[in-house]
C-alpha cells in the first residue's frame, strides 16, 4: 500500500484517505465524494478494527459487507480500497498504542475507555500506509474528530484533517453502519435522538444558556422512547469537551443511548456567535 502511495505522491498526485469500518453508507459517501473532489486520488480504508471495541461490545456482531462496499466506493470516486487483515494490521506482540490523555476521557471515552486508543492507533497505522494529504472524518463522531486533530497536531503529523458535516436519514436519524441492527420498534423510537437535539437546539436558540438546562430538555424527550436506555447527554465545551457553566462560547451537545446492545451516538453544535447573542 505504502508503495503505491508513495509513488503517486512522487508523480505529484495528491492523495486523500477516508478511513471506515466498512458497511458503507451516504455518510461514509460523502467524505469519499469530498476527497475525491479535493484530491487527485482517494484511498478508503476498510478495516474493522479490533482494540477498539470492548471486551464486552459488538466487534463480532458488526455489520460487514466487503463485496458491496468496495461497488459504493468505488461508484463514489475511490481510486482505492485497502482492506487489510487484522494479522497484517497487529504483530501477535503488539505493544505500542497512540494514547490521548485529555479529550478521550469524556464522553465516548468514559464508558468506552480503551475505545480511542484503539481508534488513534489504527488511523496513524492507517496514515502510514496510505501517507496522504488529506484524511476526511465525519462529524457525527465529533469527539473522534477532535481527537485527530490533536492527533496530527502534537505528534506533527503531515496530515490534513478535514472534518464534514453529520449525513441523515429521511426522518433524521444520523446514518450508522449500526442502524441496521434496529429493530424496526427500535428504528420508530431512535428518531428521538433528533428530536432532544432539535428540542435542546430550538431552546437554545430561544435565549436558554445553561447548559444543565438543555441536557434536561434533550433527556425528558429521550426517556419518552421505550427502548432507549440513555449512556450520556452532555453539553460542553466544543474545543476541549470540558464542562460549561454557562454558553459564552460554542457549545456540544452530544449523546449516546443505547437500543438494547446498539448504542448510537448524535450531537450539534451550538454557537452563540452565530445567533448574534
Ligand atoms: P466508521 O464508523 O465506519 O466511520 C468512518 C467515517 O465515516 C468516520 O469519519 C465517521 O465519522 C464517518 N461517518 C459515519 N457516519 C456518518 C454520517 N452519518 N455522516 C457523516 N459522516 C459519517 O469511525 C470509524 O469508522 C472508525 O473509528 C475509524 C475512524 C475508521 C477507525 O477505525
Amino acid at each position: 500500500m505504502r508503495e503505491w502511495s508513495q509513488k503517486l505522491r512522487a508523480d505529484g498526485r495528491s492523495i486523500g484517505c477516508v478511513p471506515t469500518m466498512g458497511a458503507l453508507h451516504e455518510g461514509h459517501l460523502s467524505l469519499i465524494r469530498a476527497s475525491a473532489r479535493e484530491c487527485d486520488e482517494t484511498i478508503v480504508t476498510i478495516f474493522i478494527n479490533p482494540i477498539q471495541f470492548g471486551p464486552n461490545e459488538d466487534l463480532t456482531t458488526y455489520p460487514r459487507d466487503e463485496g458491496s462496499d468496495l461497488e459504493l466506493a468505488m461508484g463514489a470516486g475511490a481510486t482505492a480500497a485497502y482492506c487489510p487483515s487484522v494479522e497484517t494490521m497487529y504483530q501477535s506482540d503488539s505493544s505500542v498504542y497512540v494514547v490521548e490523555e485529555k479529550l478521550s476521557k469524556y464522553l465516548c471515552g468514559l464508558s468506552r475507555p480503551t475505545h480511542f486508543r484503539g481508534v488513534l492507533t489504527v488511523v496513524l497505522k492507517l496514515f502510514n500506509a496510505t501517507v496522504p494529504d488529506r484524511a476526511y472524518f465525519g462529524l457525527k463522531d465529533y469527539q473522534q474528530m477532535l481527537l485527530m486533530n490533536r492527533m496530527v497536531r502534537d505528534l506533527d503529523i503531515p496530515v490534513e484533517i478535514i472534518a464534514l458535516p453529520v449525513i441523515r436519514e429521511p426522518d433524521g436519524l444520523a446514518m450508522s453502519s449500526r442502524n441496521r441492527h434496529l429493530t424496526k420498534e427500535q428504528r420508530k423510537d431512535a428518531i428521538c435522538l433528533k428530536n432532544a437535539l432539535d428540542a435542546a437546539t430550538e431552546a437554545f436558540q430561544n435565549g436558554e444558556r445553561t447548559p444543565r438546562e438543555l441536557e434536561w430538555i434533550a433527556r425528558t424527550i429521550i426517556e419518552q422512547a421505550g427502548s432507549a436506555r440513555i449512556d450520556y447527554i452532555s453539553c460542553c465545551d466544543a474545543e476541549d469537551l470540558s464542562t460549561l457553566a454557562k454558553i459564552d462560547r460554542p457549545a456540544l451537545l452530544a449523546l449516546a443511548v443505547y437500543f438494547r446492545d446498539t448504542r448510537l451516538i448524535d450531537n450539534t453544535v451550538l454557537s452563540p456567535e452565530k445567533e448574534g447573542q
